[in-house]
């Protein structure tokens, strides 16, 4: 609070950040659980945990004894040397993780896992081409924008990404069959689509997508970055389809808030590695993995697959009401996952909702999403429901009936 007195965080990030962010105009300034207080004072239901970061809810007190307690003792600890709170992290993690994987890698981003994938793939292959699908979102490095769809993010840029990126219907099982080919290194999906509009595919899309790969003999990534660590139930979404790809990703909230990034591996997919293949000053820095350690063992302690059941439970029959709405087109909710998609556009309700306390993201033109934190207290939920029911039945009768229509 002291900071505010000398710094105005509107006027000094519009003055000296290059703009590339689409800001709100909230100045968030501190946390706790899914609450956020902003520098007027005001409250707010936080129902976008910062994008799916702060899985465990902002400022857990658990994951932050832990970052205090790493930071008094060392903090940074380059990857050649060993040690101890990345060996836990690395523990924690694989007891949900080494069933399918073996191996894996600590990097910094969501972007720099999907690099390191698409690297992967490139090298153990020798092929050249990735098919990916259209309305996937997979961050904005250049190996992983090459294989996000949006072409806003590309432009200016396609000389340089050129034409390895092969775009498939997302859940269409016969047009991704149609994409592959022995030039595909590999097949990269998200197994529900986060930015694209929470769309979830067809069972039996991720087993599909299982068995075309292999026919062809590339390999597939599944990238987990907003689907995993629970947000769908299980630790990873593929899990319910009893599949597994060559690779998997994570970051977000792998560690609480503190950033960090997994690339894992399958056996066969491991045997690229060498010494050089993929490092990073950062990557596995001893801060982040003592908070990962920490949200990892919540994550076994205290967040089960019936805890985001349940929330999500308390969602839908909280957002059932808006379904006798005419602005409504459709609501899709995978656990933690939500996407109401509307027949307008839902940028200005997402500032309608910020107005009456409650924060929510976009995931296209006409989706308002969720992604709250995944042990949400039950009467929060509800607090929330009954003001995004009550935002969506007065910009409903503040378009009117005429502009809703289609
Ligand atoms: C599915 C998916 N992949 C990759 C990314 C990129 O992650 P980061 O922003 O950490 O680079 C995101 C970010 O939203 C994502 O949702």
């Amino acid at each position: 609070m002291r900071m505010l007195k000398m710094v105005n965080p509107y006027e000094v990030e519009d003055r000296l950040l290059l703009k590339t962010y689409v800001k709100r105009s909230i100045a968030i300034i501190s946390g706790k659980g899914s609450e956020v207080f902003d520098d007027k004072g005001r409250r707010f239901i936080d129902l976008t945990s910062a994008y799916g970061v702060a899985i465990l809810g902002h400022s857990n007190p658990v994951i932050v004894e832990a970052i205090v307690n790493q930071l008094k003792k060392i903090s940074s600890c380059h990857g050649s040397f060993y040690n101890d709170a990345r060996a836990e992290f690395l523990e924690e993690t694989s007891r949900f993780t080494s069933r399918f994987f073996p191996k894996m890698l600590l990097v910094n981003s969501g972007a720099e896992a999907v690099d390191l994938a698409v690297k992967t793939a490139f090298r153990k292959t020798g092929r050249s081409r990735i098919v990916a699908a259209k309305r996937s979102f997979h961050g904005k490095t250049l190996g992983a924008l090459s294989a996000t769809w949006n072409p806003e993010y590309k432009k200016g840029l396609e000389h340089v990404l050129g034409e390895r990126v092969v775009f498939a219907e997302y859940g269409d099982e016969e047009d991704l069959k149609s994409k592959v080919d022995e030039e595909t290194a590999a097949v990269i999906l998200e197994p529900v689509q986060g930015e694209g509009g929470v769309r979830i595919p067809p069972t039996g899309y991720l087993k599909a997508a299982r068995e075309i790969a292999s026919d062809k003999g590339a390999l597939l990534i599944l990238d987990e970055i907003q689907t995993g660590l629970r947000r769908t139930g299980t630790f990873f979404a593929f899990e319910k389809e009893d599949v597994a790809p060559d690779i998997a990703l994570l970051a977000k909230g792998v560690a609480g808030g503190i950033p960090v990034g997994v690339t894992f591996f399958s056996e066969e997919a491991s045997t690229v590695a060498e010494p050089g293949f993929h490092t990073s000053t950062y990557g596995g820095n001893p801060l982040a993995c003592a908070a990962g350690a920490a949200t990892m063992r919540l994550l076994r302690e205290t967040v089960t697959r019936e805890t985001v059941e349940e929330r999500s439970r308390v969602f839908r029959e909280g957002l059932e009401a808006l379904r006798n709405l005419r602005i409504i087109r459709e609501i899709r909710i995978s656990g933690l996952m939500i996407g109401i998609e509307l027949k307008v556009r839902s940028k200005p309700l997402v500032d309608l909702l910020a107005e009456k306390g409650v924060l929510v993201l976009t995931a296209g033109p006409t989706v308002v999403r969720l992604l709250p934190s995944l042990n949400i207290p039950l009467n929060l939920v509800e607090e929330a429901c009954s003001i995004i029911f009550e935002a969506m039945r007065s910009y409903e009768s503040r378009l009117g009936s005429s502009s809703t229509a289609g």
